[in-house]
């Protein structure tokens, strides 16, 4: 099952993932991820990506086309894959269909989740994220058992340095601007399905998973 999930900013794309990965043992690539891990290991991709994802601007498609280039190549992704915030301008699209082609695969689905713009910025200043293991919470919609600490491995939790008021509105720009005519493209293509995202996190990983087994 090779999956894209597309959404702006605080759609639910990592939290829907990390269960749907777990149903379906297909390994989750997030660019977003993958460049936050390379900003604290301080690597030169890290420091020159950091310049763009501190501002909550788009990362240059060279150096994001190369990363999921690189990491789909990888023996795992022969079972399936989830891409999630990858592609987000026409060109990564492109260069996508390009690097799948290659390695003899395809996308199969590209699910939009669809939430209004007015749902987004309380999702994201609510955000925490485990230091230690990655999990996503929100302090009013998912929040943890105890403030501060993750349930799963007792991590401390952190907000993301881009979940800011200012930070979110130049996030949302640069998605309708060079994301959302993504997904004309990817309608012209037959491939996009539509889950109403503003639902609770339970009702949505329900329909996304009874949508891909649909598909299996
Ligand atoms: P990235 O990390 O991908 O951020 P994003 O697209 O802005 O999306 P988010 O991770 O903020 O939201 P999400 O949809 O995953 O929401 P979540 O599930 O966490 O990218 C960060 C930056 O990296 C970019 O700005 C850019 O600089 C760079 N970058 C990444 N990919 C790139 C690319 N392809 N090209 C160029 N640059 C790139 O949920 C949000 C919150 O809401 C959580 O607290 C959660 O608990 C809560 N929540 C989730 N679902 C629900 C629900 N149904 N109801 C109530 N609350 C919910
Ligand atoms: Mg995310
Ligand atoms: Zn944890």
């Amino acid at each position: 099952m090779n999956v894209i999930f597309m959404g702006p900013p605080g759609a639910g794309k990592g939290t829907q993932a990390e269960k749907i990965v777990s149903e379906f043992q297909i390994p989750h690539i997030s660019t977003g991820d993958a460049f936050r891990a390379a900003m604290s290991q301080g690597t030169p991709m890290g420091i020159e990506a950091k310049g763009y994802v501190d501002k909550g601007l788009l990362v240059p498609d060279e150096i994001t086309n190369g990363i999921v280039r690189e990491r789909l190549a990888q023996p795992d992704c022969d079972k399936g894959f989830l891409l999630d915030g990858f592609p987000r301008t026409v060109a990564q699209a492109d260069a996508l269909s390009e690097i799948v082609d290659s390695l003899g695969k395809k996308i199969e689905v590209v699910i939009n989740l669809a939430v209004d713009r007015s749902y987004l910025l309380a999702r994201l200043t609510g955000r925490r994220i485990c230091k230690s293991c990655g999990s996503t919470y929100h302090v009013i919609f998912n929040p943890p058992q105890q403030e501060g600490v993750c349930d799963k491995c007792s991590g401390e939790l952190y907000q993301r340095s881009d979940d800011t008021e200012e930070k979110v509105g130049t996030r949302l720009d640069e998605y309708i601007n060079k994301t959302a005519p993504l997904l004309d493209y990817y309608q012209k293509r037959e491939l996009l399905r539509e889950v109403n995202g503003e639902q609770d996190i339970h009702a949505v990983t329900e329909q996304i998973s009874s949508l891909l087994r649909g598909l299996a």
